[in-house]
């Protein structure tokens, strides 16, 4: 069973560390005089006179010139884990001075981040009476802090039924707020804060029409990641029918942190000093998985939070899990620094139709979100026929005495946006619309009127039996039917950021696929999900898709992975999770990209899609620990001051071979054109944590135009816990395809050689 894989890129382009100059500097200035500064300090320089950081912090700033006497607002925060130091509110002046003291690090201006806006854990093969969920007790005492828009405490989701007590261990707090006081933890929801000094400094307001000024959720994202990843069972949830089962967390077992950071005005920002704040506390507050998704403009890792404090928390021993991105193209992801496992999106084996009898005996089947159980009968079709405006339905086009009553059948164009055509079917009076449509990009609150979407292919046949009979009719029409088990799944989701990493190509990213296409999971139960014509609809739970709703997903598998290996590094529980995911959907074909239909690559998929129970027992781990993201940081060329704005140390050393990362997946960049061969080794070491003996050996799926070998090809192991070094050597021929890919996987002496991976859908779950 212990096998592993991993993938192998290569890739002629530019050499790599030309990317690097392509800094991207996201800060913007503020009109006033005053603007928030992150400032990074050497905390070693702290004259002992100091009992805290903060009041050395508090003091360093009351000795800057024209500090405005009494104004202790001026400090926002003060760090010392997530990085050392302060964010405060500063003129140019003032900062220079500041600049000017020894202990000073680095400056970072403030910035604003975004959203990376059931049935999943069957789809992940997650059962009750045999894997990971059993043998892990459901994620029993390991603490998720999630970093979002708060939560929602009394959704059923939070419930405290069946759980564990609180950790000793932990320190995190409840804090009382607008619409939340300290008894809305409970063993499940076991701590609760929220950060917004950095969001008011710049000006914003948390005003009541948008938001709660406190750890309380206003625009439901937190409620449905942090239920995604620990949720308790809720029974019968559904999204107005659709998708209607038990919801759970992938991780029902595991505690929730909620650390607020991201405040809804008309748009959705997160701070970068309250998005530190929140880190610097989940790590005070002694959480074992941190979950973000969201992020801020790609920058190098010395001026990026996340990473900053990210490092931080891998030091500490703390998986940090975030999204990928939403922005669907090349050279797109986010959180791509290599202590971070970076998580892109995938589609489930589940789609929610509309059905349609025709006159002709025809039946269709499209796609529909409508959330009410309409049935329609014996209407007439129609379709506007030699008028294009009338066909594509565009404003104001339909005749409402031609199509009042009737179905209305409307072609795709560039030209007119499918929410548009179904603003226009609805104002002709029509029963309900047949839209063909070329793209995939139409969210579940458009489906405002009774709307079937089908392909323009599928349509074809709908549009030739309107064309020729005059007297064309729908037999029945049927709304919110879910169905499961459809094919192909996964598929990477169409907006899921793709690889290679703006920041740094040479680590492949994103690390790994899971679910965040529909997902369904709790949201706040007051505010419209949907508004039909004539009135707006609420729900407690719904589906949302992203790359915000696959994070969670792999913080609930961490998770799981953590109640099982106690011992195991953050880089070990990636490790395990990347080596045995599956490249392969559920049709036995390699994964498909939902935008083109053509087979995904591990710029799209990473190492593939997550497959839980696999990860439990992944054989061999690529570890890693500081040490060795130093040597990676060392190899990046970076000054002195930016290697100690990231590591918050002053004194380190570098080895020798700073290019050879040990990360479960390689890439190689080559420059275009040059010799006639090019080629790369890569230095490895895996640590056995399967059987104490065990001989594995190494099986390569070499591409053409590419000569793969791993020296040695055989790795004897005499106990767990044992090292074992090798290089896989690359090269490359001058006619290679530009980009190429091939996979690396040991297998053991068990010989589970079937090379074919598990699908990670399995139709004979437990029922439950
Ligand atoms: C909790 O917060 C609310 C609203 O901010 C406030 O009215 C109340 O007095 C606070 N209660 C405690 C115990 O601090
Ligand atoms: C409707 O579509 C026609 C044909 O594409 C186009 O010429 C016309 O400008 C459109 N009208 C509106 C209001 O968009
Ligand atoms: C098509 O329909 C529109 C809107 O009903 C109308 O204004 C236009 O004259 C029609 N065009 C033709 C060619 O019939
Ligand atoms: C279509 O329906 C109309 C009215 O019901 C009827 O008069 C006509 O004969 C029908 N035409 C065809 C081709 O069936
Ligand atoms: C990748 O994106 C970055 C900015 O995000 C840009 O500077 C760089 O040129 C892009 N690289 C390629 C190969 O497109
Ligand atoms: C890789 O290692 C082999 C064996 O040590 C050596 O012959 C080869 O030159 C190396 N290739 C590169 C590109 O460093």
């Amino acid at each position: 069973m212990t096998r592993c894989s991993a993938d192998l890129i290569s890739h002629h382009a530019l050499p790599w560390l030309l990317v690097l100059l392509l800094a991207v500097n996201n800060a913007l200035p503020q009109p006033s005089e005053y603007q928030t500064y992150i400032i990074h300090m050497d905390h070693s320089q702290k004259p002992s006179s100091f009992s805290t950081h903060e009041s050395w912090h508090r003091s360093t700033l009351k000795s800057l010139s024209s500090f405005p006497a009494g104004d202790e607002e001026m400090l926002l925060y003060s760090y010392s884990h997530a990085m050392h130091g302060f964010s405060a509110r500063l003129t140019p002046s003032q900062l220079a001075e500041l600049e000017k003291n020894p202990a000073h690090r680095a400056t970072y201006q403030e910035s604003f981040g975004k959203l990376f806006t059931t049935r999943t854990t069957k789809f992940l093969g997650l059962k009750r009476s045999s894997g990971i969920w059993p043998t892990a007790s459901y994620g029993k005492d390991v603490i998720i802090g999630i970093i979002d828009t708060g939560v929602w405490p009394e959704s059923e989701s939070f419930s405290d039924k069946g759980m564990s007590p609180v950790p000793e261990r932990w320190k995190g707090e409840c804090e009382n707020g607008t619409a939340f006081s300290h008894s809305d933890c409970n063993k499940k929801l076991i701590g609760a804060r929220s950060f917004s000094k950095g969001f008011l400094a710049a000006g914003r307001k948390v005003s009541s029409k948008y938001d709660f000024d406190s750890a309380r959720d206003f625009a439901g994202h937190g409620t449905h990641t942090s239920s995604t990843a620990a949720g308790n069972h809720v029974p019968g949830a559904s999204h107005f029918g659709y998708a209607r089962g038990t919801a759970r967390g992938v991780a029902p077992g595991a505690h929730i942190a909620m650390y607020k950071v991201l405040w809804a005005t008309d748009t959705k920002e997160a701070a970068a000093t309250d998005v530190l704040a929140g880190m610097d506390q989940a790590i005070a507050d002694g959480v074992d998985i941190m979950s973000l998704s969201l992020g801020f403009t790609q920058t190098p890792y010395f001026k990026d939070v996340i990473a900053i404090a990210s490092l931080s928390a891998i030091e500490k021993g703390i998986v940090v899990i975030c999204a990928a991105g939403n922005d669907e193209l090349p050279n797109t992801t986010y959180n791509g620094a290599p202590w971070i496992m970076t998580v892109g999106a995938g589609t489930i084996d589940r789609s929610f139709v509309a059905t349609m009898n025709l006159g002709n005996g025809l039946t269709v089947e499209g796609t529909s979100y409508f959330p009410e159980s309409v049935y329609i009968t014996n209407a007439p079709l129609y379709y506007g026929k030699g008028n294009l405006s009338k066909a594509i339905c565009n404003s104001s086009a339909l005749d409402p005495q031609e199509a009042v009553g009737k179905i209305v059948l409307c072609d795709y164009s560039t030209n007119v946006d499918t929410f548009e055509q179904m603003d226009e079917v609805q104002r002709a009076g029509a029963y309900a619309g047949i839209f063909l449509t070329g793209t995939l990009s139409l969210d579940r609150e458009d489906y405002s009127s009774p709307s079937l979407v089908l392909q323009t292919n599928s349509g074809t046949s709908v549009r030739k039996y309107v064309t020729r009979d005059n007297n064309a009719t729908v037999q029945s029409m049927r709304f919110v039917i879910t169905k499961l088990n459809t094919k192909p799944a996964p598929q990477v989701a169409y907006f899921s950021s793709r690889g290679p990493d703006p920041i740094s190509p040479g680590v492949l990213k994103p690390d790994i696929l899971a679910p965040g296409m529909d997902v369904l999971a709790a949201v706040v139960p007051n505010r419209p999900v949907t508004e039909t014509d004539m009135y707006n609809l609420v729900t407690d739970y719904a589906l949302n898709s992203g790359t915000s709703m696959a994070a969670p997903h792999v913080a609930g598998v961490a998770a799981l992975l953590k109640a099982v290996h106690h011992d195991w590094s953050p880089a070990a529980i990636r490790s395990a999770m990347m080596t045995t995911a599956s490249t392969i959907d559920n049709t036995n074909t390699i994964l498909k990209d939902q935008w083109t239909g053509l087979p995904a690559t591990p710029l799209d998929f990473g190492a593939g899609h997550i497959n839980p129970n696999k990860a439990m027992e992944p054989g061999l781990i690529y570890d890693m620990d500081l040490q060795d993201y130093i040597d990676f940081l060392c190899g990046l060329g970076y000054s002195k001051k930016q290697m100690r704005a990231i590591i918050r140390q002053n004194q380190w050393s570098c080895s020798q071979n700073p290019t050879n990362l040990n990360y479960p997946s390689f890439v190689a960049i080559f420059p275009r054109g040059g010799r006639s061969l090019t080629g790369k080794n890569f230095s490895r070491a895996v640590t056995n944590v399967g059987d104490d003996i065990s001989v594995y050996r190494a099986v390569l799926a070499v591409p053409t135009g590419m000569r793969i070998r791993a020296e040695p090809s055989t790795l004897t192991f005499t106990s767990k816990h044992q090292k074992q070094s090798f290089v896989v050597n690359v090269e490359i021929d001058k006619n290679a395809p530009t980009i190429n890919y091939g996979y690396l996987k040991w297998i053991d002496q068990h010989n589970h050689i079937s090379g074919e991976p598990e699908i990670p859908n399995s139709q004979k779950q437990d029922i439950d």
